[in-house]
């Protein structure tokens, strides 16, 4: 990837920049939460963006895209926001920056990534924080890791319509080699867990379905939606609350008559989820990945019926796995759509692949696709 992405800068711009690299990221379990105050358990992939990059001294940006095979030039101030979603990644990240204070000047740029799209990986975290990171790199700002990870939340917020929470762009950014990280999204204090499953006997899987859901976006608000108002109305008897992850679960069944069955259902969930997280960390802690892979079982069976952000797809791969005796599967990231997550025992993986890729083909008329993941660092300059 670099050697194309070499060759295209020196043909388009004539000269050399530096080399910056972002990943994108899975998530053991933690879904939903990260907006709601409560843990997310997520690790950067092996799988980015990489970008060669170079400050031209002009004010305007001009970025080729090799994914894309596109060309996109656009200035600095708001009412340049250019029309590709790709490119606004790009225009959003230097947007926030220089809302945060920081100093931008036009570069050009070459980029191109390996993360699959659509499949809930994170592709556009990945960019945003490759993007977060070089600039403040070559525009010598000081700006600290969470600030870079919020620029790429604010750009989804602000530029590209999703109301997400702070978990991809974190995960991208403090990704490190060989560790998932538990991430309070109340206070963000952070923890890195070594996670080595291979040497406990499993490896994790990826399944992707293939689909992706034209509304994701929306649904994904209005699923935010519901927790606030879910949130506001315990609030009103326990002020305390600042976030749904605030809340116990009794607090939210004196609410019950006050909300919508909706949005309680979709509370229940969250407030589950949560203590999951602390629970996955633990059993880890004692090496117990078959109580890991339960809670991932749990987490697809809310996501599913209480918080409905699977699909018919998902649910079919989570029951084959549940049949296989896989360990532990659920479908991960933001839903309707995407991948599964699959904590499965080493001599079981040929058989649960094979079968899974059989069974969906059969049912569906389309192959899903497997995808085999190292946890990795995450956004950094290249030598
Ligand atoms: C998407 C969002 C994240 C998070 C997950 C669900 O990936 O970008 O902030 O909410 O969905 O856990």
């Amino acid at each position: 990837m670099k050697n194309k992405i070499q060759e295209k800068f020196r043909t388009l711009f004539g000269e050399e920049g530096r080399f910056f690299a972002s990943a994108g990221r899975i998530n053991l379990i933690g879904e939903h939460t990260d907006y709601n105050g409560g843990y997310v358990f997520p690790g950067a992939i092996d799988k980015g963006i990489m970008a060669e990059i170079a400050l031209n001294g002009t004010d305007r940006v001009k970025v080729f895209s090799l994914d894309y095979d596109e060309f996109v030039e656009f200035g600095l101030r708001e009412e340049d926001k250019p029309i590709q979603q790709w490119a606004r990644y790009i225009f959003g990240v230097c947007r926030e920056t220089i809302k945060r204070g920081g100093k931008v000047g036009g570069f050009n740029a070459v980029f191109a990534g390996d993360v699959p799209l659509g499949a809930g990986l994170s592709s556009s975290a990945a960019i945003e924080s490759c993007f977060a990171f070089a600039l403040n790199e070559l525009n010598g700002n000081a700006i600290n890791k969470f600030e870079l990870a919020k620029i790429g939340q604010s750009t989804e917020h602000n530029y590209c319509g999703v109301n997400c929470g702070i978990m991809d762009q974190f995960a991208s950014v403090f990704g490190k080699k060989g560790c998932l990280i538990r991430l309070d999204c109340k206070t963000l204090e952070y923890k890195y867990f070594p996670f080595d499953p291979e040497a406990a006997g499993y490896r994790l899987v990826l399944i992707d379905s293939c689909v992706k859901h034209e509304l994701a976006s929306s649904a994904y608000n209005d699923r935010r939606a519901s927790c606030e108002a879910a949130a506001a109305a315990i609030r009103a008897r326990h002020p305390e609350v600042e976030f749904l992850s605030d809340a116990k679960r009794v607090w939210l069944e004196e609410v019950r008559s006050e909300i919508t069955e909706e949005d309680f259902l979709r509370a229940e969930y969250v407030i589950g989820e949560v203590q999951r997280v602390l629970d996955v960390c633990d059993a880890l802690e004692r090496n117990d990945y078959e109580t890991a892979g339960e809670m991932m079982y749990q987490t697809h069976f809310g996501m599913s019926r209480l918080y409905e952000v699977s699909c018919e797809e998902l649910d079919f791969l989570n029951r084959i796995a549940r049949k296989m005796d896989v360990s532990g599967s659920r479908v991960m990231g933001g839903g309707f759509g995407g991948c599964t997550i699959n904590l499965v025992k080493k001599e079981l993986c040929q058989p649960f692949i094979e079968s899974a890729v059989e069974l969906f083909t059969t049912r569906f008329g389309h192959a899903p696709k497997i995808y085999n993941v190292v946890i990795s660092d995450g956004a950094r300059e290249l030598e």
